[in-house]
């Protein structure tokens, strides 16, 4: 195959992935990112690991014209729209900082797709638009109840894109609802590299494996759920990553627009302390931990429903708890200063 795909945001943590996973099925690839939150090293690492290179340009995705010119000298038939903040207690501190890279990030990149006659995309979006369950597994029309100002822009752009589909129907957009991404690729050369204080499970774990962190924080032991932790849908990040090169071929398939929306995660749920046992037995470390008051804005317990990624894109998760765990713990061992030194 030899399509061009434009990747905002393709130097971060699943960005990076997807560019193995879109090298090694043959994509050409332009990253486009800015390095707010990564580093340009994680693409000299891809290229090691898929022996392909690939074109980076630096660039804000609020920059139209920046992107514009990386849409025309890429020759990109497709844009895959990683670039975004993500740290949730930060989107409540710095809601305009979020809206504005978020959303009117997503608006400048519509603009410059739809100047440049591209109009196929793959949007990054989260399971946290769904909010407190109503059901679970939550299926992709469950109600929308997002509750923090970071998963308000994920459904502000989702609703922008439905409506730019609703008043022209060439668009094709697919909508991708990570649950909780983990791990890193097999290789040990790619991973998650937080900058600043991680707020997420497993890089905690981490610090507390290679003593940076005395024990691990959970989070209530008194939800409703089997153990009283907190309950989450991990996916891996390479599973993750093989669901946007399945998005981007069902919609290379279609003769006409599309806009539609997948869940993409493993289906089954599993405790902070489930994940804490298979933290031990994938780093042969001891992870002590204790009890705390539950974090505030957090849920007790929910995960995906996954059959319409199934059904229509083909996809599915083929890496288990004890694989995530394994890579997570390669990586870290293999850098434990993250890309640095
Ligand atoms: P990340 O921070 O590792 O990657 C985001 C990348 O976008 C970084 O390389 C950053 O430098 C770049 N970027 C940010 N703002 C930019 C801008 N204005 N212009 C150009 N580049 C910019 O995050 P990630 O975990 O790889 O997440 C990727 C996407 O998936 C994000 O949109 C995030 O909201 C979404 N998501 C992530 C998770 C998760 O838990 N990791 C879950 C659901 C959804
Ligand atoms: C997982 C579980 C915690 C840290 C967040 C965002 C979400 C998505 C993914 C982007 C929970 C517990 C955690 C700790 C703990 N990102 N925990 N001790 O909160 O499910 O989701 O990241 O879209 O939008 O909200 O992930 O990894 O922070 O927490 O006990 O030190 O681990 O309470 O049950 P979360 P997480």
């Amino acid at each position: 195959m030899d399509e061009s795909i434009l990747i905002t945001g393709g130097a971060g943590y699943i960005g990076s992935h997807t560019c193995v996973e879109l090298l090694n099925a043959g994509f050409s690839v332009t990253v486009f990112d800015n390095y707010c939150n990564s580093k340009p090293e994680a693409l000299n690492r891809v290229e090691s690991i898929t022996g392909k290179s690939l074109t980076r340009v630096q660039g804000d995705v609020r920059d139209r014209v920046a992107l514009e010119a990386a849409l025309r000298s890429s020759g990109a038939s497709a844009v895959i729209h990683f670039a975004g903040l993500k740290a949730v207690g930060e989107s409540g501190e710095q809601p305009l900082r979020y809206y504005d890279n978020n959303v009117v990030g997503t608006l400048r990149l519509l603009e410059a797709m739809q100047t440049c006659g591209v109009k196929t995309l793959v949007f990054s979006s989260s399971a946290t638009v769904y909010g407190a369950p109503q059901f679970l597994p939550y299926s992709e029309d469950h109600p929308f109840a997002p509750t923090n100002p970071y998963g308000r822009t994920k459904l502000m752009v989702e609703d922008i894109l439905r409506d730019a589909f609703a008043s022209d129907d060439s668009w094709r957009f697919s909508i991708l609802r990570y649950f909780n991404p983990v791990g890193a690729h097999a290789s040990g050369l790619i991973g998650e590299d937080p900058q600043g204080v991680p707020n997420n499970l497993m890089p905690l774990w981490l610090q507390v494996a290679v003593g940076r962190r005395e024990c691990l924080n959970v989070f209530g032991d008194d939800y409703d759920t089997p153990d009283g932790t907190g309950v989450r849908d991990y996916i891996h990040v390479t599973d993750l990553a093989e669901g946007h090169v399945r998005a981007l071929q069902w919609m290379a398939q279609s003769d006409g627009g599309l806009c539609r929306a997948f869940n993409l995660g493993a289906g089954v749920g599993y405790s902070v302390l489930e994940m804490v046992r298979a933290f031990e037995a994938a780093s042969g470390k001891p992870i002590p931990y204790r009890i705390q008051p539950r974090r505030a804005g957090d849920l007790a317990g929910f995960h995906a429903n996954a059959d319409s990624a199934r059904s229509v894109l083909g996809w599915q998760v083929t890496r288990d708890l004890q694989t995530m765990c394994a890579d997570t713990w390669r990586w870290q061992s293999n850098n434990p200063s993250g890309y640095v030194g």
